[in-house]
């Protein structure tokens, strides 16, 4: 029997041994051969998986024979061929279809190819990245890649599905709009029309969501791209995907919850795992304290204690200092671990990257008690520092003091970087919780005045508007972040839809009403037409697949991923335009790059 053209009845991963007997037609690439002389034998690879393709002249005749004896890794063929049961011993354990083969009765070739310049399997990790984005097509064939696109797409489904039922409406928004309130550079796209006039790629769809709850549409969600022109790192794209929604006449209560089920449902589907709900809900002011950041890892230990107090008059003028001006004194312990003077040395200059000033580090040997500024503590106040850190022989104990903002960073950082280097992380668990009570502002060194922390839309507590003129940076917002295993899923906020509260934040931020209006203005008219109580999230679906699939980038989780730089190796981009594009947009490039 000739294949006159190609066709399909199977995929070479999913035959099993109840597939027996079969005649099966397969498409795919070689992904090996092994050429035995009257036998030959050949990996057929598709989207699913290998499958092991048996010539034998016997079997398949000569034509066909001979075309098997031509096949190289990547050729494409289409197969035709009987599914037999391998004898025990022929069982090859490492493929996931090993207990069957299939003897060809035709081949026809579909196309040759070139050798590939990265190798088509998992078994090499270590070949460099710059060369498999250049050719991520052909990465894209490796089983885990296909197997993480598969993924994405069902938590893209499930999403989808979970917010239907939950009576959200999708509705697409502009690509092509005005800069948005997130806080990151805009990406600008000329306009030929409007010569010397931009557009922006939104940052998110903030605006959009808001006018939508105006609009009537009270349950919106979006699988939206989003576009910020920061640099790029781990967890970090110029462009990715945010799950965002909005809820009219909803309190946080409400957005949380459906939040939650997003991620039951997401996970529950991908993983198998039961997330139990509602999830446990920690203040931002706990966060920082206990961890030292807002988006804690909490798989360990190593908890910030606060010193302050002893420190006041311990005799460590650093401390004193520190103490008396209103800052801090903070340590962490590290159990049953102590560092070579070299590595201590190091973890001096790794907080000092985070504009600690530096790291007081005692140590707790058999040989007794080592420190820097153990010649300025009387055996009383060590004695009061020991009892208060619960330090026990063998233990390093690490102590900032600065301002609270410094220490925090710094020790919140410290933290994570030694469990990183000892291995304190249980990567089996997933930690998944609420940090709420977000303050509404904070003060920005460089500019000299407070600004949102989270965007000038985001409602103050009720309780806390009056301070909102008299201690600013104490008031706390109806915003709350989603973290898991130490990672900012998403956030969110009821918004302001009192248009005197949010004159009062405009004015905070040191926007006159003429800035406020000039730049939000079409938000700020259509809120005099009855705005809804609203608020909304949004959450990286990037990042959650990150932790889904255990890739240590978000470039393991996007189809075609920009390199770190921020470009496409593959396509090379970005890239020059035709002058005559210039021309029509009205622009000139400066012969010299602008200083970065
Ligand atoms: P925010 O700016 O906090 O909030 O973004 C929400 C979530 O989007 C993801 N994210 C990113 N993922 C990959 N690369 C990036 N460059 C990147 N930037 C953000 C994160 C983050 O938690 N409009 C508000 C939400 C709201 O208030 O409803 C917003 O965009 O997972
Ligand atoms: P010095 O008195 O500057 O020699 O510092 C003594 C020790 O205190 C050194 O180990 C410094 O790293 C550390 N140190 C200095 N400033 C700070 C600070 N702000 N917080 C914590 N440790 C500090």
């Amino acid at each position: 029997m000739a294949i006159k053209g190609f066709g399909r009845t199977d995929y070479c991963g999913e035959l099993t041994r109840a597939d027996t007997g079969r005649v099966v037609s397969l498409c795919g690439w070689v992904q090996r051969t092994r050429d035995l002389g009257g036998l030959i034998f050949v990996w057929l690879r598709d989207k699913t998986g290998l499958v092991q393709l048996v010539f034998d002249a016997n079997v398949c005749g000569a034509d066909a024979f001979a075309v098997g004896g031509g096949l190289r890794s990547e050729y494409v063929v289409c197969v035709e061929g009987e599914v037999r049961q391998r004898a025990p011993e022929a069982v090859n354990k490492k493929l996931a279809t090993g207990e069957i083969e299939v003897f060809v009765q035709d081949c026809l070739l579909l196309n040759q190819a070139a050798t590939p310049p990265i190798y088509i399997d998992d078994d090499h990790p270590d070949e460099s990245e710059t060369v498999r984005l250049k050719y991520r097509y052909l990465e894209l064939r490796k089983p885990s890649v296909q197997r993480m696109l598969s993924t994405r797409s069902l938590v893209m489904q499930t999403l989808r599905s979970y917010m239907f039922t939950q009576r959200f409406t999708e509705v697409e928004t502009p690509i092509l709009t005005k800069s948005t309130p997130e806080g990151a550079r805009d990406y600008l796209v000329p306009s030929r029309v409007h010569p010397g006039q931009f557009y922006a790629l939104p940052q998110s769809p903030q605006i959009y969501k808001q006018l939508l709850m105006l609009g009537g549409t009270d349950r919106y969600f979006q699988l939206a791209r989003c576009f910020r022109d920061e640099d790029s790192r781990a967890d970090r794209q110029p462009e990715f995907t945010q799950c965002d929604l909005e809820m009219s006449f909803a309190r946080e209560q409400d957005i949380q919850t459906v939040v939650e089920g997003a991620f039951r449902e997401v996970f529950r589907t991908v993983k198998g795992i039961e997330v139990s709900l509602p999830l446990e809900r920690v203040t931002w002011r706990e966060a920082m304290e206990r961890y030292g950041s807002d988006k804690p890892d909490r798989r360990f230990g190593m908890e910030l204690q606060n010193v302050t107090d002893w420190a006041k008059d311990c005799g460590f003028s650093v401390f004193e200092g520190a103490a008396a001006s209103g800052g801090s004194v903070r340590g962490i312990r590290v159990q049953g671990h102590l560092f070579p003077r070299k590595e201590l040395d190091a973890l001096g200059e790794f907080v000092k990257t985070f504009r600690a000033r530096g790291l007081a580090w005692m140590s707790l040997s058999e040989q007794g008690v080592k420190s820097p500024f153990l010649k300025f503590l009387s055996e009383e106040k060590l004695a009061g520092l020991l009892s208060r850190m619960q330090a026990e022989n063998g233990d390093t104990l690490f102590f900032v003091a600065d301002k609270d903002a410094v220490v925090f960073q710094a020790l919140g950082q410290l933290r994570l970087e030694i469990a990183r280097r000892l291995d304190l992380i249980d990567q089996s668990r997933y930690d998944l919780f609420w940090v709420t009570e977000f303050p509404l502002l904070e003060w920005d060194e460089d500019e000299g005045r407070f600004v949102a922390m989270h965007h000038p839309f985001t409602s103050p507590m009720d309780e806390d508007i009056p301070l909102m003129e008299s201690d600013p940076g104490k008031v706390r917002a109806k915003a709350y972040d989603l973290v898991l295993n130490g990672v900012e899923m998403g956030s969110g906020s009821i918004r302001i839809h009192d248009p005197n509260v949010q004159e009062k934040m405009f004015n905070r931020i040191g926007f006159t009403h003429e800035e406020a209006w000039a730049r939000f203005g079409f938000l700020l008219e259509a809120f005099k037409y009855g705005v809804p109580p609203h608020g909304g999230f949004a959450f990286g679906v990037d990042r959650l697949m990150m932790i889904l699939t255990g890739a240590q980038s978000l470039r393991d989780v996007l189809a075609f991923p920009k390199a770190s730089n921020g470009s496409c190796l593959m396509m090379e981009t970005p890239s020059q335009v035709q002058k005559d594009q210039l021309d029509l947009l009205g622009i000139q490039v400066k012969e010299s790059a602008p200083e970065q």
